[in-house]
């Protein structure tokens, strides 16, 4: 196993055949350096996967853009077409065994103002319906 930034992989030059990144690149424009390094370590012809956060639907995602309205849904989405990124929306959920842990996980995620307000809107939630996307992309 390595430990590096996705900016600066210890990896060889087309020594990859798949690239799978989760909620690593979820804010989009700003990622270019990793981006730049993904396609340097893959092989002509190999794949990169990427999942993210889908904020446009979803309970969660409503959370999310309540969370970070800086965040640009739209945005996000023109940054990966434009660079030749295909798209394929999933729809996930999270179910926890107890509300402990759906609070826990609730307050990681999101700012605080935001994740109270959400257990309190929510008092008997579990779970969540949740929307990600998966982009890949060929590289030539
Ligand atoms: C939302 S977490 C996701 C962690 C993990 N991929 C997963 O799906 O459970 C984002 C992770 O990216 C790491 N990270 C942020 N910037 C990074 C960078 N430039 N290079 C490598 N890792 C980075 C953070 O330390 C954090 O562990």
């Amino acid at each position: 196993m390595h430990q590096a930034s996705a900016e600066d992989l210890p990896l060889a030059e087309a020594s990859l055949d798949v690239v799978h990144a989760r909620w690593a690149y979820f804010f989009g424009p700003g990622c270019e350096p990793g981006l730049d390094e993904l396609e340097r370590v893959l092989r002509p012809g190999g794949t990169s996967f990427i999942i993210d956060n889908d904020p446009t639907t979803s309970t969660f995602g409503g959370w999310f853009r309540r969370g970070f309205p800086d965040v640009d849904p739209v945005a996000v989405e023109h940054f990966w077409t434009e660079r030749g990124w295909s798209r394929e929306r999933l729809g996930i959920r999270w179910d926890f065994e107890n509300r402990d842990d759906f609070e826990a996980v609730v307050r990681i995620e999101l700012p605080t103002a935001t994740a109270e307000e959400v257990l309190v809107e929510h008092p008997d939630a579990t779970g969540v319906d949740y929307a990600i996307n998966l982009w890949w992309r060929t590289f030539g």
